[in-house]
């Protein structure tokens, strides 16, 4: 693909994010030779700031790149940073777009970015529809010369109906082409090598239906707590912070049927309608015995003092926000008819780690009575993060007399695989982007399905009778409730064991 002449245009742009992921990223796309011949970054917010303070805050004297540029000469990092502007708005997003529109002509003209623009918007949600107005308002939305894109950071919503008035908002100024809602876990390798897994071979997808598949887990774990971050996760929990977008994207892709070829649409298509086929639960029966809420507790680990959730600076401490959520649910179509998903995340887990467990059914008759450590059943664990891969667990007949049988692991590392250097994340999206592929983007109505199914989740409970908010110590797996959930198969599977 070919990256054109382009400007990115950041909102937000003295905040965090620019800083700690999208100006390396971008540095990565430099040092890989991504970026394209004529290519400007201008930095947008309220602070003030000089073209040469924003370079120094984010490039020469920042923290998060200082590893990256590693033995770069001095001439190579300044190359990079002499290509990024800095622009101030004034006290308020809601202004006169005037002065910026004139600046962003005026860098369009001196370093041919060929009118080409992306708005990446990394502030709160609740400027997004602003921002767009103003954009529009000087016409920087249309595309009769150079295209126009618009990248828009999580959270997309608050709830469905939000969800569906920042869609809404946007696509009064934008269209649904030119507007990328980014996922970073869609930007993940082994996110996406969960489409490859099931469509370039033809050894598993055979298998991936309920007649040969019992359940699947799936799991996020964090060691850390809420960090710095506690006046906005008090709002969100867990279920918004990870749930409603990362995990129903990965539940998305382990579900959905093959698409007809690899385009983006065709792709979103069948992730909409996977998302759609799951079952919502309505009932407070059904949601009191398939959702589990928990905090972490004030406790201690490897001898260190960790405070609970509630003494976290920024949380109500009264909270009932969750930091652990774990839900159980059902996909209603053909393909998964009966069988139960679990999926749980959390943070002051005792590692982290992302995976998708496929536990397939024992086989139907038991011939080897001595199974030893091999309980019967084959798993394939797709470890997203870290060690990135793919093992599978399989019986195998222990050397000796009889027949007995023990566990055995085939066993595949990303690592092993690449020599060349692995895109992060944001590198990869911001690629996209530029490339104008939104493959690896949530449409519109695949965030609006997601909300669909996490709002009674989050109706129950903020108002639901007998709603319990559990505790547990920070470094165990959450609270022993939540094996409740899972009974019915077995027991969860912690990846540390
Ligand atoms: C973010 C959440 O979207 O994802 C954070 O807001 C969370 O709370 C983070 O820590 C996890 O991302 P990763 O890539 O480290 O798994």
């Amino acid at each position: 693909n070919r990256t054109e002449n382009q400007m990115l245009i950041i909102f937000g742009a003295s905040g965090d994010l620019t800083a700690r992921k999208l100006v390396p990223a971008l540095f990565n796309l430099y040092k890989g030779g991504h970026l394209p011949k004529n290519f400007v970054v201008l930095g947008v917010s309220r602070s003030n700031l000089s073209d040469d303070a924003f370079r120094k805050k984010v490039v020469t004297e920042s923290k998060y790149l200082a590893d990256r540029i590693g033995n770069q000469g001095e001439d190579f990092v300044n190359a990079f940073a002499n290509q990024l502007f800095y622009e101030d708005l004034g006290s308020d997003y809601d202004t006169d777009y005037g002065a910026l529109a004139k600046r962003i002509a005026d860098l369009n003209v001196a370093l041919k970015t060929d009118n080409n623009y992306i708005f990446y918007l990394s502030t709160p949600p609740s400027l997004y529809e602003i921002v767009s107005k103003n954009l529009t308002e000087q016409g920087l939305n249309d595309e009769s010369q150079g295209w126009k894109r618009l990248i828009v950071e999580k959270p997309f919503g608050y709830d469905l109906s939000s969800a569906k008035n920042l869609n809404k908002g946007l696509q009064k100024y934008f269209k649904e082409s030119q507007i990328y809602r980014i996922d970073h876990y869609l930007g993940k390798e082994t996110v996406q090598n969960l489409l490859v897994t099931r469509f370039a071979n033809s050894i598993f997808e055979p298998l991936w239906n309920r007649n040969y598949i019992n359940h699947v887990e799936i799991t996020n774990a964090e060691t850390v707590g809420v960090e710095k971050r506690g006046g906005y996760y008090d709002k969100s929990g867990a279920l918004r912070d990870m749930f409603q977008n990362h995990l129903l994207q990965i539940v998305s892709l382990v579900i959905m049927e093959p698409p007809i070829g690899s385009d983006a649409e065709e792709i979103r298509n069948e992730k909409v309608k996977a998302l759609k086929s799951l079952r919502i639960m309505k009932d407070e029966e059904t949601l009191y015995n398939n959702t589990i809420r928990a905090q972490y507790v004030a406790s201690e680990v490897d001898g260190e003092k960790v405070k609970g959730y509630r003494e976290e600076e920024g949380v109500d401490p009264e909270s009932t926000t969750e930091t652990y959520a774990a839900i159980k649910f059902f996909v209603d179509n053909w393909r998964w008819s009966g069988v139960p998903f679990y999926v749980r995340t959390a943070k002051r887990m005792p590692t982290k780690v992302t995976e998708v467990v496929i536990h397939f059914k024992t086989p139907h008759h038991q011939i080897f009575k001595d199974s030893g450590a091999f309980n019967k059943d084959n798993k394939l664990i797709i470890r997203i993060q870290p060690d990135e891969g793919m093992l599978i667990k399989f019986g195998v007949k222990v050397p000796g007399q009889g027949f007995k049988v023990e566990r055995a692991n085939l066993d595949f590392y990303y690592s092993s695989l690449v020599e060349n250097h692995v895109m992060e994340a944001y590198e990869r999206l911001l690629l996209d982007a530029m490339q104008g592929d939104a493959t690896l983007y949530a449409r519109a109505d695949e965030v609006e399905a997601a909300w669909e199914f996490v709002d009674p989740i989050l109706n129950y409970w903020k108002n639901g009778k007998d709603v319990r908010t559990y505790g547990y110590s920070a470094g165990v797996w959450g609270p022993t409730n939540a094996d409740e959930l899972i009974d019915g198969v077995g027991m969860w599977r912690n990846p540390s064991e």
